[in-house]
């Protein structure tokens, strides 16, 4: 790599850095850092784009100049925009003042830019370089790039299970197979999500809180997909003080008259069928970029199976539950040959304690 690459390098990664640190924050937008340099390469002004609805990361680093930019060089993660939307176009921005290089890791695959950006640029005569820390800049992005080009939020699936792999008893009770310390740190693995979905039985069985015991200022929407509406009367998911909840039924199978059960705070969202992929279309709608499906074993492989599944996050405990009464992670995938089997990539791995914390994509 010569001088001038390993610099640029250098300074998107920076614009990657600052990028994440709006992470878990900015659905449905993405996490995007800007850098600008003066025409002598000095550093003027930075900024990243810290949740939905305030200033993009060009415009921040626009507001935040140093010096004159005139002749200047930016660096951002994502393609700039160019349409108006909660905030002007930052393609407008950049090109009246003066810049005259840019550095961009991806194009946006939103449709109203996709390109679009870059060549207003160019037409402007600004010499635009794209694919720096490309792979990084995709990696950050993933959820976000994922919704927009499949219309369906990112989907991360997380069960915690015994050595033997069960996640709790036949009868229903799991609390608790994993320690403290790992329970503690789902808490924390919460805050980059923005919605946590589970099914109609897991509110019946376990009763959860759903929440980051407010880690996360905006907490995500807690979720409930179910088929019967044979919900509670009384549940925790029902006091939406910190955080709130949305149940979607399917309206094909539900009893309707169990409406009344939930209290008007909720809210209720009705689908046409059990499909999951049309609950991960309406949380993308709903501005999810990112979603964590904490359910139990039923819901689970019908997410899998419809796709709606990208990541993996297993807990291991070395606990043993046994087969006859144990539950397993999933219910069948009817697989009849090795062949068949899903197999996965193994991304992270760690302990926590006594626990083993695995996280895994789909191939
Ligand atoms: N160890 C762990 O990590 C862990 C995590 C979560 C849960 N669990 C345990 O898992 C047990 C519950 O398991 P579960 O499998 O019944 O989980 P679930 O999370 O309640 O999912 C199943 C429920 O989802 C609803 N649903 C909506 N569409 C569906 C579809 N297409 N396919 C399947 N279900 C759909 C139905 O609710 P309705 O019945 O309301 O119609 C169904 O009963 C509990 O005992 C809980 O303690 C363990």
């Amino acid at each position: 790599m010569n001088l001038d690459n390993f610099i640029h390098k250098k300074w998107m990664i920076r614009a990657i850095c600052l990028a994440s640190l709006g992470r878990g924050l900015t659905s449905p937008n993405p996490m995007v850092g800007a850098v600008i340099l003066d025409k002598k390469g000095k550093l003027i002004s930075e900024g990243f784009h810290q949740k939905t609805g305030m200033p993009h990361a060009e415009a921040m680093a626009f507001n935040n100049l140093k010096n004159d930019p005139h002749g200047g060089t930016l660096y951002v993660n994502l393609e700039p925009c160019c349409h108006e939307g909660k905030t002007p176009p930052c393609v407008d921005r950049i090109i009246s003042s003066g810049i005259k290089k840019v550095f961009i890791s991806i194009k946006d695959p939103d449709l109203r830019v996709a390109g679009r950006g870059i060549r207003l640029l160019e037409d402007a005569g600004i010499e635009v370089n794209l694919g720096l820390c490309e792979k990084e800049a995709l990696e950050l992005n993933k959820s976000f790039i994922h919704k927009n080009l499949n219309g369906s939020a990112y989907g991360v699936l997380k069960w915690a299970m015994s050595i033997d792999g069960r996640v709790g008893l036949k009868n229903g009770e799991s609390k608790w197979i994993t320690n403290e310390k790992s329970r503690s740190f789902v808490h924390k693995l919460r805050t980059d999500f923005d919605a946590i979905i589970i099914g109609g039985n897991t509110l019946r069985k376990d009763n959860p809180i759903l929440t980051t015991r407010g880690l996360k200022k905006l907490e995500p929407l807690r979720v409930v997909f179910t088929r019967t509406l044979d919900l509670p009367q009384k549940a925790k998911l029902w006091d939406t003080e910190l955080s709130n909840t949305l149940v979607v039924y399917d309206s094909s199978t539900a009893n309707e008259e169990y409406l009344k059960r939930i209290p008007n705070n909720v809210d209720i969202e009705k689908v046409s069928s059990d499909e999951p992929k049309l609950l991960t279309q309406i949380l993308a709608d709903k501005g999810c970029n990112k979603v964590l499906w904490e359910c139990g074993p039923e819901l689970a492989t019908a997410a899998v199976k419809a796709g709606c599944i990208q990541e993996f996050i297993t807990f291991v405990a070395p606990k043993i539950i046994g087969g006859e009464n144990g539950m397993n992670p999933f219910s069948d995938f009817k697989f009849k040959s090795m062949n068949e089997i899903m197999n996965l990539n193994l991304q992270e791995i760690k302990s926590i304690n006594n626990d083993i914390y695995l996280r895994s994509i789909a191939k």
